[in-house]
């Protein structure tokens, strides 16, 4: 049968679903408002955008992207957590992510942020207990927290609350938007080129994809705020309001042009690998997404 992208996609996206839904199920444990509360938001149908970006990454340098799957999970497990504190009322304030309440909506805000804590936290045991060779979980394990960490993510979401109300620049606002989302894609395709073993010339170029992928990921993530229907997207729109984005510094037609040449970008730096085509299909169909 000739694998299409739709299948390999699935099959990577089941693959992740299945390790998931067998996390945080110990049912000795005390803390089960705890693990429901942490399941609610994994289990509630993300993209897995940055699994799937591990594992395809993993394959493309010539590793078993298999063995890369608590890789994966680890990564989607800070991913779901950042989303859990990004809608808390201090944050964003948002009552819906992944089409249902947001956490702190069901459990209360003590639980989310705690619920929050738990998937961050597990994320580390989850990588460091991976099948694979010392200096490669060591590894991953750096990279993951200086993707999530105050160099990152963390970081990305500080510059991001401190820049409401005000105007940025063009580069104040790439600056937030490649901590704030970037280094999570960075993360993704770089523990992949890790997990297999590949060389740093890989690495490289995996960050040069992964650096031109977050950014248009961010930029259609803002559009959709514009301009996108919330029933598909599972949170709702215009929810930005107060803050600097791309829409608001450089408007819906050049958001799309610039979405598409940071799209070319990260699709010429996928010539360093040998068979990229799932990802080419990958990066194009995310440059249209609408959820
Ligand atoms: C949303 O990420 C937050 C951003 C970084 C823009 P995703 O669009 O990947 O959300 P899920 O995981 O599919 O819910
Ligand atoms: C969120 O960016 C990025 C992180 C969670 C780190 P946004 O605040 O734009 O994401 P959405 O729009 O709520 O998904
Ligand atoms: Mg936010
Ligand atoms: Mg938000
Ligand atoms: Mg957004």
């Amino acid at each position: 049968m000739e694998t299409t992208f739709e299948s390999t996609l699935k099959a990577y996206q089941q693959a992740v679903e299945t390790y998931l839904n067998g996390c945080f199920t110990d049912e000795t444990q005390p803390q089960q408002t705890l693990f429901d509360a942490m399941r609610y938001s994994l289990l509630a149908g993300g993209k897995r955008i940055r699994p799937v970006l591990v594992l395809e990454f993993c394959r493309l340098c010539g590793g078993n992207w298999e063995k890369a799957m608590d890789f994966a999970a680890a990564l989607e497990m800070i991913h779901t957590y950042s989303l859990i504190h990004d809608d808390l009322p201090c944050m964003d304030n948002d009552d819906y992510r992944r089409g249902r309440l947001t956490n702190h909506k069901v459990y209360g805000e003590a639980q989310a942020v705690l619920a929050g804590d738990g998937l961050l936290t597990a994320a580390f045991s989850t990588a460091a207990g991976a099948d694979a060779p010392a200096e490669t979980v060591v590894e991953i394990v750096r990279t993951l927290s200086r993707c999530a960490g105050e160099l990152g993510m963390v970081g990305g979401q500080v510059l991001d609350m401190e820049g409401e109300g005000k105007t940025l620049t063009p580069q104040g606002l790439l600056e937030i938007h490649s901590r704030k989302t970037g280094a999570l894609i960075v993360a993704a395709c770089t523990m992949g080129v890790i997990a297999a073993g590949g060389s740093v010339a890989q690495r490289e170029a995996a960050t040069r994809y992964a650096d031109a992928l977050g950014l248009a990921f961010q930029i259609r993530d803002d559009m959709l705020d514009a301009v996108g229907d919330a029933k598909k997207l599972g949170k709702a729109v215009h929810m930005d309001g107060n803050k600097s984005t791309f829409v608001t510094l450089y408007g819906l037609e050049r958001c799309e042009a610039f979405l598409q040449e940071e799209t070319e970008k990260a699709l010429s730096a996928l010539s360093a690998f040998e068979n990229p085509s799932f990802l080419m299909e990958l990066t194009r169909r995310l440059a249209s997404r609408d959820h």
